[in-house]
């Protein structure tokens, strides 16, 4: 109750624009990000006018971004929510696609087969109703642990987001794939709708719970033997196609004397914060494993890594720099990159260059 007061003395403060940027996070910092998401509620609730909350939203997502990061740091790859939150990076990423392969297909006046936006959409659709098994992990393993808790408001109503998207993503699919037989306005007309509001409510929904349900998660379950049972209730249930750490299940497959046999050509390629796309292949405790896709020319771009790395040129041609220096590669050289000494990356002009990077042991989780 005092910390809505203080909330609330706060808030009226920043609307009178007494309190800078700076200030407002210093408080922030002192404040649980999660209980002020609770607290928010409650002023609203009490009658705040949620556009007096804006102010305070900002610098809020701000701290509630870098909780995020501490949680995927706390988190190892494997944890049940470290691997949904990597998913949800690729929800996004998918997201972000939708928006633009939507903006190209509204300016067209006809159906052309020849324009592969037609299929982007369909891939973009198919990905999007394969994250079913990323919403069954929720329901069916982690929401009953947290009910079971007495968390139980922010579960239902994801459960209720999740079955109204669910019901839009179908139709998106729908609508890919009829596309070429519908009238080509009423096409748009319904990608427009249902497109709309996919991304802003799953953006929403991405929002939620990285940032309110997930940390709450955490908070409630502490036992680490539970996070063990939930995750054997995750494998059961399966991973998405897009997962990173797609082969985090392959450990314990091949110990059952079972292999399992990925090709890169099969994985989803997504585009890297710096830049470039990737395909995410493998995410174990020990090691990391990216292939980096260059185009003729692309760099990747001198950045240090805090763990040892090899790269792999895969295909094509191009140049590897380490500290100062810099040598010519081509399909089947292997380099070596120690920790801490910049490397980099360019593909050769006329040539495209793909690398599998490797880093050991994976450095999420170090930072
Ligand atoms: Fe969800
Ligand atoms: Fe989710």
């Amino acid at each position: 109750m005092a910390q809505i007061k203080e909330l609330a003395e706060l808030l009226k403060r920043i609307n009178r624009g007494e309190v800078d940027k700076e200030e407002v996070r210093q408080v922030l910092g002192t404040i649980d990000p999660v209980e002020l998401s609770l607290a928010e509620q409650r002023l609203i609730e009490e009658g705040t006018p949620p556009e007096e909350l804006r102010g305070l939203c900002a610098a809020h997502i701000e701290a509630l971004s870098d909780e995020l990061e501490r949680i995927k740091v706390a988190t190892q790859p494997g944890h049940p929510i470290h691997t949904l939150i990597s998913e949800h990076e690729e929800i996004l990423n998918f997201l972000t696609q939708l928006e633009e392969v939507t903006a190209r297909l509204m300016a067209l006046y006809a159906y052309d087969s020849g324009n592969k936006d037609f299929e982007r959409l369909k891939y973009l659709a198919t990905e999007l109703v394969e994250a079913e098994k990323h919403h069954a992990r929720e329901e069916d393993v982690l929401f009953p642990e947290l009910e079971k808790r007495g968390i139980t408001g922010p579960p239902r109503i994801m459960r209720l987001e999740h079955d109204a998207l669910r019901a839009k993503k179908k139709h998106l699919l729908e609508l890919a794939e009829k596309a070429s037989s519908l009238d080509y306005a009423e096409f748009k007309r319904e990608l427009k709708e249902t497109a709309d509001y996919i991304i802003f409510n799953l953006r929403e929904h991405i929002f939620k719970e990285n940032t309110i349900l997930y940390p709450a998660a955490l908070k409630a379950i502490p036992e680490k033997e539970v996070w063990e049972r939930l995750k054997e209730e995750a494998d059961a249930i399966g991973y998405c196609c897009f997962t990173p750490g797609y082969l985090a299940g392959a450990r314990k497959e091949a110990e059952e004397g079972r292999i399992r046999v990925i090709r890169l050509e099969d994985l989803p390629i997504t585009t890297s914060p710096r830049g470039p796309k990737i395909r995410r292949v493998l995410e174990e405790p020990s090691v990391a494993v990216t292939n980096v896709l260059l185009e003729p020319d692309q760099e990747l771009p001198a950045h240090e890594t805090p763990v040892d790395v090899f790269f792999y040129v895969q295909a094509g041609r191009g140049t590897v720099s380490i500290g100062g220096a810099s040598a010519a590669v081509e399909a089947g050289d292997l380099i070596f990159s120690p920790k801490n000494i910049p490397h980099g990356l360019k593909a050769a002009s006329g040539s495209a260059f793909s690398v599998l990077v490797v880093k050991t042991p994976n450095p999420a989780g170090q930072h």
